[in-house]
């Protein structure tokens, strides 16, 4: 997994839907960012939620399971070297439908934050939908719905508190050549996803969901 990603690192880093959007506006205010507040961005990819976080002040530790990514720790979601309690805030952003055991991330998300964990990710829309992003990408795992992010996440000991969905709209190209998807596999792939593709079939739009979850006070 982690050379696959690797040979991405430079895609990710200028893709300009990863780099900006309504919804990263929003998940950086759930964040709190301000002097004072320890935040942890777990499997930060192109770093663009760390960047956003530190221009307002927090003290941010960034982590990803890939070392081209140039984390400040090469780690995985599932297993996270820090102490229980030791970030106000963890943040993931468009990373778990990566995550080989979501359950053991989300856990270890809800263990290491003393206060909040955000959580932005593809909302599941079909599986039609999770077979094009499959053979897009093979390290695509699953999509989830709002009532399976809301279990992993009351599961993890946490409250839901606030929940958002942000539509994001992909340009087909350049979606499909981030992760090197080409001939056969990308037109598969586009008629996969004919329910979700504008009129010209240039680009798609999905939902992004966005969760604010905090420690449970029982
Ligand atoms: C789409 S990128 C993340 C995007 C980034 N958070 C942002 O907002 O721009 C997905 C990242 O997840 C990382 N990743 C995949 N599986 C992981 C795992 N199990 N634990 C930690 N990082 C993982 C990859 O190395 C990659 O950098």
């Amino acid at each position: 997994m982690s050379n696959v990603w690797d040979s991405r690192a430079d895609a990710y880093r200028t893709s300009e839907t990863h780099a900006s959007g309504d919804d990263l506006d929003a998940l950086v205010e759930l964040c709190d960012p301000r002097d004072g507040v320890k935040i942890l961005d777990v499997a930060t990819g192109g770093g663009h939620v760390a960047r956003r976080l530190r221009e307002e002040g927090a003290e941010v530790v960034t982590c990803d399971a890939s070392p081209g990514m140039g984390a400040d720790v090469v780690c995985r979601a599932e297993d996270l070297p820090f102490a229980d309690g030791s970030f106000d805030v963890v943040v993931s952003r468009i990373a778990p439908h990566h995550f080989s055991n979501i359950g053991e991330a989300v856990g270890e998300l809800a263990r290491v934050s003393n206060r909040v964990v955000v959580v932005e990710d593809t909302l599941y829309t079909s599986e039609k939908v999770e077979a094009a992003e499959s053979l897009r990408d093979p390290t695509h795992v699953r999509s989830y719905s709002e009532e399976e992010w809301r279990d992993l996440l009351e599961s993890a000991g946490l409250e839901v508190e606030r929940v958002e969905l942000f539509r994001k709209t992909h340009e087909l190209e350049p979606w499909l050549a981030r992760t090197g998807c080409t001939g056969a596999d990308a037109e598969r792939a586009t008629e996969l996803l004919a329910e979700l593709l504008d009129a010209g079939g240039k680009s798609w739009t999905d939902t992004k969901i966005l969760l604010e979850a905090r420690k449970s006070q029982r």
